[in-house]
């Protein structure tokens, strides 16, 4: 019996070398992308991407960094395939990872993506489910390093929801050795057991978004209402309203501090537009480093520690 594919379901299934690998990696791959080089190393593979939520970002990064990488990407939706009809997810992780080297799934609950995995023959990674985002906060903390260096040490302001790119960046804290401020409102606060966490002392909790902020070296937040939520959204927009990243929130952070969004935003809600559209933002390479960094994790999934 072959040895369990490895797995990117949630950030905390890799350790900081292996995380350390995949940043200097992605640097590579990227300079060889601007460079117009050619790096084909994943030719004749083929990546299943499954949704069961819409995306522009994901899809596109992963089907674009496929392709750059000599492979092949199929996209599958639960509209049109069995999986939209109750096949059981193991019956189907069963099918389809015999025909496929790596799949990558947005879905709901984690359970769901955690059951896949446990049937499937080929690596398996979270395109975001309702408790973790890990690729995005891949390519959030990329973009750091390229932006100022090393994360370590460093203090995250997370102001909103406690949602699947909070967790992540909770989880992520614990692994690298950063700190998140948190403040969400009342009623909606960071649930450790839900996040993942291991309680590493490098999380802390603020009532008031301004005190998160203060002295912050990167402020970032997300959406009130994230997908799969929609019938919150009435609720959410009146709990949320004083928890819009605006220039006084940036003002009060430390003066180098960097604005991150994972995206789509809505102006005027989570964030002013002064803000995401401001010189501290950096969601744009943020968004371009989805590409980068999964192509070095799946490099990695499919052919491990590559040094060439
Ligand atoms: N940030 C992100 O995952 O975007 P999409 O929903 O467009 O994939
Ligand atoms: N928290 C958001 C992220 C979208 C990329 C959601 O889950 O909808």
């Amino acid at each position: 019996m072959a040895s369990p594919p490895k797995h990117f379901l949630q950030f905390k299934d890799f350790s900081r070398d292996q995380l350390e690998h995949l940043f200097a990696r992605t640097a590579l791959v990227k300079a060889r992308f601007k460079a117009y080089q050619p790096y084909h190393p994943l030719a004749d593979r083929t990546l299943a991407m499954i949704f069961e939520k819409s995306s522009t970002r994901t899809r596109l990064s992963f089907e674009a960094g496929m392709h750059q990488l000599g492979g092949t990407a199929i996209y599958l939706n639960t509209r049109d395939t069995q999986l939209g009809r109750g096949e059981p997810v193991e019956d189907a992780a069963e099918v389809i990872s015999r025909m496929v080297d790596l799949v990558m799934i947005r879905t709901y609950e984690q359970e769901i993506i955690e059951r896949f995995a446990a049937h499937s023959r080929v690596p398996v990674i979270n395109g975001l489910t309702n408790e973790y985002h890990p690729c995005q906060i891949l390519a959030d903390i990329f973009t750091w390093i390229e932006q100022r260096g090393s994360i370590q040490g460093k203090t995250v302001a997370w102001i909103g929801d406690s949602n699947n790119m909070c967790n992540t960046w909770l989880q992520a804290a614990e692994i690298l050795d950063f700190n998140v401020h948190v403040s969400t409102p009342p009623g909606y606060e960071v649930e450790p057991e839900r996040a993942g966490l291991i309680g590493t002392g490098h999380f802390e909790s603020f009532a008031d978004p301004m005190e998160a902020c203060r002295g912050a070296d990167l402020v970032t937040t997300d959406v009130w209402t994230s997908m799969g939520f929609e019938a919150e959204n009435e609720a959410r927009a009146k709990a949320f309203a004083d928890w819009q990243v605006d220039g006084d929130m940036m003002r009060v952070a430390d003066q180098e501090a960097l604005f991150m969004h994972c995206l789509p935003a809505h102006r005027g809600e989570e964030v002013a537009a002064a803000v995401i559209d401001g010189p501290q933002s950096v969601v744009w390479d943020e968004a371009e480093n989805r590409l980068h960094t999964q192509k070095a994790l799946m490099e990695y999934l499919l052919l491990g520690k590559v040094e060439t």
